[in-house]
């Protein structure tokens, strides 16, 4: 199948939790004149209507019914959900832990990459989005591919410097999150073949958002 021209408007950037793949968007996104999408943030809203309604994530009927029927909008760099900005309810630990299971779920992958396909074909491309299969699955004809990692303890110490949690917690959870959304049979967490690796170990986000544009330019 070819891959429809808007797809060639999308910067692609992937990477695991706490590798500053929002940061690097947002910066790229504004460098280039783009918008940003945070692929997360659907999966996050998902996991949270069902945990408000109480489904067994197990029951992946009654999960599919549930968020089929879902209003799930994402604007001004904020995800809505039945109309609500649900930007700060979808970070909780709780649920932060309970998106990769259920991320993991063929149906729910299907209906977040449908909409995540149709945000930015609705904008015919220039957008810089971010997740772990964006260059894999989801947009592979990408204009630019970006593969982000780091040391897991900075990935931590990062994550931990926006919560009350210790380092070492999240560390934990992080490294529990990274297992289970790379081993995942359905899109796992991967670097595309043709993807620009950077280690953001020893950068901040300027030096990050700099070396991505670098790579653009030639
Ligand atoms: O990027 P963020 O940490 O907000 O993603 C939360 C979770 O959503 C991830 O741990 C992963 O399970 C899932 N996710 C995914 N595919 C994406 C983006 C996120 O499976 N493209």
């Amino acid at each position: 199948m070819t891959a429809p021209t808007w797809e060639r408007w999308v910067v692609a950037i992937d990477g695991p939790g706490g590798v500053g793949k929002s940061t690097v968007a947002r910066g790229v996104a504004q460098a280039l004149g783009y918008e940003s999408l945070d692929s997360g943030a659907f999966y996050r809203a998902a996991t949270l209507l069902i945990k408000l309604h109480r489904i067994d994530p197990e029951d992946e009927a009654a999960v599919m019914v549930t968020l089929a029927g879902a209003d799930l909008a994402y604007r001004d760099g904020t995800i809505f959900l039945e109309g609500v900005d649900v930007g700060r309810a979808i970070r909780t630990v709780a649920i932060t832990t309970a998106t990769s299971p259920l991320a993991a779920l063929p149906g729910v992958r299907l209906l977040v990459v449908k909409r995540l396909r149709r945000w930015v074909a609705e904008r015919e491309g220039r957008v810089v989005v971010e997740g772990r299969d964006m260059g894999t699955v989801v947009f592979p004809a990408s204009e630019l591919k970006i593969y982000l990692d780091a040391d897991p303890e900075i990935r931590a110490a990062r994550r931990a410097g926006e919560t009350r949690a210790t380092v070492r917690e999240v560390a934990a959870r992080l490294k529990n999150r990274d297992r289970q959304d790379s081993t995942r049979t359905l899109s796992p967490l991967a670097a595309a073949d043709d993807a620009h690796r950077i280690d953001t170990t020893t950068l901040n986000a300027d030096q990050v958002i700099a070396r991505v544009l670098s790579f653009r330019a030639g």
